[in-house]
C-alpha cells in the first residue's frame, strides 16, 4: 500500500490541502505565512498610505522648494486666499487624486530628491534660470491631461456665464467650442512666469501635436456643455 492511502488522503483533496496548510514545513507552515503576510501587508498598506498623505502637504513641498520663490509668489494669488475661504494648496494642482495617476507621479517625483541633492534650483538665481524649463514640464502635463487636477474643483459645466465677467465667459465658451483647456489660457495663475513664456508655451503644444499626443476627443462631454450654455443664455 502507498503512503497515500494509509493516511487516508487520497479521496478527500480538501483535508489534503488543509492538512498541508497547517502542517509545519521545515521553518513555518504556509498558513502562518500567509496571515502573516496578510497583516503585514495591512501595516504596510496603512503605512504606505500616510506616507502618501504626509507628501501631500505643502510643509513638505516647500521644505525643499526655495521659499522665498514659489511659495511667496503663490501665496500673493487667489487660491492661497479668496472670499470664498477654499484654498487649493500645491498638491491640489500638482499631484493627481486618483491612485494610479498618484502613485506615478509621486515615483517620477523621486527626482527630484535628486536635483534636491545637486542643487539643481538651490539658489533663487538658479531658480529663476531653470523655471522656464520647470513650468514646460508642468504645461507640457496638463496639456496631457486636459487640465486634469483644476478639474478637481473648476468645472465648465458649473460656471453661470451670465454672472461672470464678459470676457470670461466669451472666453470660457470659446474654449468649449474650440476644445481648448484651462491651462491654454490660465498659465501664471500661482507662480511668476519666466520672460518668454508664451514662446515656450507654443513650443510645448507644437511638440504634442507633432507627436500626435494630444487627445483628439477631449475627455469633457462638449455637447452635454453646450445645451447646458444655450440654456443659460434663455436660448
Ligand atoms: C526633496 C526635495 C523636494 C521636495 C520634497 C519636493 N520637490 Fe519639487 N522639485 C525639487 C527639485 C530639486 C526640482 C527641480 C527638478 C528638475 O529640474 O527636474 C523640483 C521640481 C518641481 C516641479 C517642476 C516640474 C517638474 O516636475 O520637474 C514641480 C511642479 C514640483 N517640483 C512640485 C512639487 C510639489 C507639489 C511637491 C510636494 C508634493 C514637491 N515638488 C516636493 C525638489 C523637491
Ligand atoms: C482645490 C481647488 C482648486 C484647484 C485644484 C484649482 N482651483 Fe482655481 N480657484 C479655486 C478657488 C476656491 C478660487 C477662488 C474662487 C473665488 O473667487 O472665491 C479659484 C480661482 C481661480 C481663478 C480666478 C482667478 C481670479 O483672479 O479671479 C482662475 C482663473 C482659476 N482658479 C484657474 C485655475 C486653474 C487653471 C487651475 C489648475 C491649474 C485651478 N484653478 C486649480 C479652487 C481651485
Ligand atoms: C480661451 C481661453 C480660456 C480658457 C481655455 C479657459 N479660460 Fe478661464 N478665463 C479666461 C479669461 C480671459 C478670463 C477673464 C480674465 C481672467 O480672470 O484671467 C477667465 C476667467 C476665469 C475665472 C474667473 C471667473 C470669474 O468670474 O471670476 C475662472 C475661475 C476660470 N477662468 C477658470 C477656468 C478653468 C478652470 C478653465 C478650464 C476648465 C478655464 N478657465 C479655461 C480665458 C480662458
Ligand atoms: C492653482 C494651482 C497651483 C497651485 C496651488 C500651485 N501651483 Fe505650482 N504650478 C502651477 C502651474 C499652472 C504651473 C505651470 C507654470 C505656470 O503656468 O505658472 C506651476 C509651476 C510650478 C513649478 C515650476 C516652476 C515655475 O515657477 O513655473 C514649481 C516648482 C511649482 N509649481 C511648485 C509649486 C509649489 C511648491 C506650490 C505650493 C507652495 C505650488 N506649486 C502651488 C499651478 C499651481
Amino acid at each position: 500500500m502507498s503512503e497515500h492511502s494509509e493516511n487516508g488522503k487520497k479521496g478527500n483533496p480538501i483535508r489534503r490541502a488543509w492538512t498541508w496548510f497547517w502542517t509545519p514545513t521545515a521553518v513555518l507552515s504556509a498558513g502562518f505565512v500567509l496571515i502573516a503576510g496578510f497583516l503585514g501587508g495591512i501595516l504596510f498598506w496603512g503605512g504606505f498610505h500616510w506616507t502618501l498623505e504626509l507628501t501631500n502637504t505643502e510643509e513638505f513641498c516647500v521644505s525643499c522648494h526655495t521659499m522665498e520663490t514659489n511659495l511667496a509668489e503663490y501665496r500673493t494669488t487667489i487660491h492661497y486666499s479668496n472670499h470664498s475661504g477654499v484654498r487649493a494648496i500645491c498638491s491640489d494642482c500638482h499631484v493627481p487624486h486618483e491612485w494610479q495617476h498618484k502613485l506615478k507621479a509621486k515615483i517620477i517625483a523621486v527626482k527630484d530628491v535628486y536635483h534636491e541633492i545637486v542643487g539643481t534650483i538651490s539658489t533663487p538665481q538658479k531658480y529663476e534660470e531653470h523655471r522656464s524649463e520647470m513650468a514646460a514640464v508642468v504645461w507640457r502635463k496638463m496639456k496631457l491631461s486636459d487640465s486634469r487636477e483644476c478639474r478637481n474643483c473648476h468645472n465648465f459645466k458649473y460656471m453661470d456665464f451670465t454672472i461672470q465677467e464678459t470676457r470670461a465667459a466669451s472666453e470660457h465658451q470659446r474654449a468649449i467650442d474650440g476644445n481648448m483647456t484651462c491651462i491654454d489660457c490660465h498659465q501664471g495663475i500661482a507662480h511668476d512666469l519666466a520672460p518668454g513664456y508664451q514662446e515656450r508655451y507654443r513650443e510645448v503644444v507644437e511638440e504634442l501635436q507633432a507627436n500626435n499626443a494630444l487627445p483628439v476627443e477631449p475627455p469633457n462631454d462638449v455637447a452635454a456643455i453646450r445645451s447646458y450654455v444655450t440654456e443659460l443664455s434663455g436660448n
